[in-house]
């Protein structure tokens, strides 16, 4: 299902993050994010990017629907799927902040990268392998 990236399961997830990217502040960067996160609940979380006149203040879209899924309920190891969505060329990684949000809440992930055209597939665990962990202090 979540191993294709053509499966329609894919598609509450980019119906989220596309509708969230809307909403984006990102007068500085004119860069607008989507993100969704569907939970093992079957619950999807929409984020967008905010960012601040204070630079340092902005948040990613990933970390926007992860804290919405946070406030939820959403528990470590209760993450199926992610999905990021921009609209331009190259499609958008998540960046190294947000990889390691997104592994203490679910270790192995597919994650999904959209524009208007193209899809990528990966796994959480090769974007961000050897990850520092709980376990590596507990
Ligand atoms: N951004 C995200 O929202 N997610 C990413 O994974 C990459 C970067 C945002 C942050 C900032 O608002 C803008 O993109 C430009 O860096």
């Amino acid at each position: 299902m979540f191993d294709d990236p053509q499966s329609p399961a894919w598609e509450p997830l980019l119906a989220a993050a596309w509708a969230a990217r809307d909403h984006a502040h990102a007068p500085y960067s004119m860069f607008q994010v989507g993100a969704a996160l569907l939970t093992s609940e079957g619950v999807v979380f929409g984020g967008c990017n905010v960012e601040n006149a204070a630079y340092p203040v902005c948040l990613c879209a990933e970390r926007g629907a992860l804290s919405a899924a946070v406030a939820a309920g959403l528990k470590p190891g209760g993450l199926r799927a992610a999905v990021v969505v921009t609209d331009v060329a190259e499609l958008t990684p998540p960046c190294g902040a947000c990889r390691q949000a997104l592994v203490e809440f679910a270790g192995k992930l597919p994650v999904l990268l959209a524009n208007r055209s193209a899809r990528q597939l990966h796994r959480l665990e090769n974007l961000l392998p050897h990850s520092f962990t709980v376990g590596h202090f507990r």
